[in-house]
């Protein structure tokens, strides 16, 4: 069977300099992603879960072990082919939504079609960035700059932004990290609703166990080891 992205058996070391390697942070990890599904991945803080998602995301190389999107072996990718899939197969949503503050919320969003020249599919994309914007809240604001907005408002447009070139895979580091209770609950349905609608895959890193069991998986990463919780 072929899954939307998988990992397998990697190892995952950081070492630094002039000092003797240290255990690994990922310790022969295994997961698969079926495409569609949800998966929420919970572990304490540096516990790898970041690099985990980086390592998923392309935008990391683990030490040993394959990763594959869409039954691809990245390894056998140079650097543009990796960006290729990084821009139009997965979608990051980052705990820090680093939205550019000179840009309207609508220029942030549509940021991602900046290395696509097609006009068509510009055009396209900036319909759905009013879709988007619309089902989730931001519509009216779409001309305002991240200053202006809430920090739920922001996080929001984080979500639009990463889905904006149809990812088939949406990964979001602790997405509501920095948000209150309520926010925090907006976002964790709006996730949801984004998965039926977009018929998305999307694994979530999270401390909130309200934002884990919306998920359909929940893993825990302890000690280097991923396991069901
Ligand atoms: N570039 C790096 N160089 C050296 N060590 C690193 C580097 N990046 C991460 N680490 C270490 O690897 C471990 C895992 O880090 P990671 O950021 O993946 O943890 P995390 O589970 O996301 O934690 P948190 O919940 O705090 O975000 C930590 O001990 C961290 O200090
Ligand atoms: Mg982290």
């Amino acid at each position: 069977m072929t899954y939307l992205a998988e990992v397998r058996n990697i190892i995952k070391s950081y070492s630094l300099p002039g000092q003797a390697p240290v255990t690994p942070v990922l310790n022969d990890i295994s997961l698969e992603i079926p495409a569609n599904a949800s998966i929420a991945i919970i572990g304490p803080s540096g516990s790898g879960k970041t690099t985990l998602l980086n390592i998923l995301g392309t935008l990391d190389k683990p030490g040993s072990g394959e990763v594959f999107i869409e039954g691809e072996p990245l390894a056998s990718l140079d650097d543009d082919q990796l960006a290729g899939i990084r821009n139009s197969r997965i979608g990051f949503v980052f705990q820090l939504h680093y939205l550019l503050p000179q840009l309207t919320l609508l220029e942030n969003v549509l940021l991602p079609l900046l290395p696509v020249k097609d006009r068509l599919k510009r055009s396209a994309a900036t319909g759905r960035a009013g879709q988007l914007l619309e089902l989730t809240g931001l519509a009216e604001k779409s001309h305002r700059r991240p200053g202006e907005l809430s920090t739920g408002e922001c996080q929001r447009a984080a979500v639009v932004r990463a889905l904006i070139n149809q990812p088939a895979l949406l990964l979001a580091d602790e997405p509501t990290g920095s948000l209150d209770t309520e926010n925090a609950a907006l976002m964790t349905s709006l996730l949801n609703t984004l998965k039926k609608e977009e018929n998305l895959a999307m694994v979530v890193v999270t401390h909130s166990p309200e934002l884990a069991s919306a998920m359909e998986t929940c893993y825990r990463l302890r000690s280097g080891k991923l396991e069901k919780a």
